[in-house]
């Protein structure tokens, strides 16, 4: 049986992408900070499914945690065929309100880590029939946010480098899909220090983890290059195609303010 190795899998969207994949009888391999939530994700998905769960607590912001990851699959011998990287964590209100320290840990998670998962365990996924790599991106990769500055940035990284790889990978036995949600029920807001009034306005709109997971593993599974969840996130990612750029990044600075 193949295994699935899900970054950001404590809780949330990562948590619920690993029950996705255990449903579709991937072995599942689990990574986030917190031990004992991974210790208690990895019991739910046994009792619910006949799989093996195996977890590593790391911070995947730290220098080389990539290269541990990566160790532990090779060291243990996981036939590792999904890589879902999810890990991620967003920063709202001014671009001087976080320290250096700050911005770049952001970055080093959102960015650094997943180009470097990716590039560490194509060869591992190339010795599979078919493998798959599923980004978890955003929404907000589609235009610039003013006040969300520096996360929406990273994501459009994501996005770009998601886009890229697919092509690169074509002729491979590797299909790559981006994931991008728009307002979810996680812990994503709190981390995020988004304002009430934003709070307010998301959950109006917010989707579960849950209802996140199902379409992005379909979406993985379909080979699609991207997805965007739920209607208005799509009409959202369309309006900011159509409108002008100063338009959509005024209107999205004000969101924020
Ligand atoms: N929720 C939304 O509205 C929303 C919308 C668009 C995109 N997203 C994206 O969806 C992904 C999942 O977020 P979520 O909404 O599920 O948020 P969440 O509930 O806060 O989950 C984030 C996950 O990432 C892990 N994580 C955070 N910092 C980490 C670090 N330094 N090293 C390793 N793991 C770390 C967390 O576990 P530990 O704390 O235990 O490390 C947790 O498992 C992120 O990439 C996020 O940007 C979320």
């Amino acid at each position: 049986m193949s295994y699935a190795l899900i970054t950001g899998a404590s809780k949330g969207i990562g948590k619920a992408i690993a029950f996705e994949l255990a449903k579709h009888n991937y072995n599942i391999l689990l990574t986030a900070r917190s031990a004992e939530l991974l210790a208690q994700a990895a019991e739910e998905i046994k009792k619910q499914y006949p799989v093996t769960v195996n977890f590593l607590p790391l911070d995947l912001s730290e220098l080389n945690a990539a290269q541990k990851l990566f160790n532990w699959c090779v060291e243990n011998n996981f036939p590792v065929s999904v890589l879902a990287n999810n890990a991620g964590y967003g920063l709202s209100g001014s671009f001087e309100k976080y320290s250096v320290e700050e911005t770049t840990n952001l970055l080093q998670l959102n960015i650094i880590a997943p180009t470097q998962l990716c590039r560490l365990f194509i060869p591992l996924l190339k010795q599979q029939q078919q493998s798959y790599i599923l980004n978890t991106c955003s929404s907000s990769a589609y235009q610039a946010v003013p006040l969300l500055t520096v996360y929406a940035a990273s994501k459009a990284y994501v996005l770009k480098f998601t886009r890229a790889l697919k092509h690169e990978l074509a002729d491979t036995n590797i299909s790559v899909t981006c994931l991008s949600p728009g307002p979810t029920d996680t812990d994503w807001a709190n981390r995020a220090q988004v304002s009430d009034k934003i709070l307010k306005m998301a959950a109006k709109l917010n989707m579960t983890p849950q209802q996140v997971a199902v379409i992005g593993v379909k979406a993985m599974f379909k080979k699609r290059t991207e997805v965007v969840t739920g209607f208005i996130n799509k009409l959202g990612v369309f309006m900011a195609w159509l409108l002008p750029d100063s338009l959509v990044e005024k209107s999205a600075g004000k969101l924020y303010k």
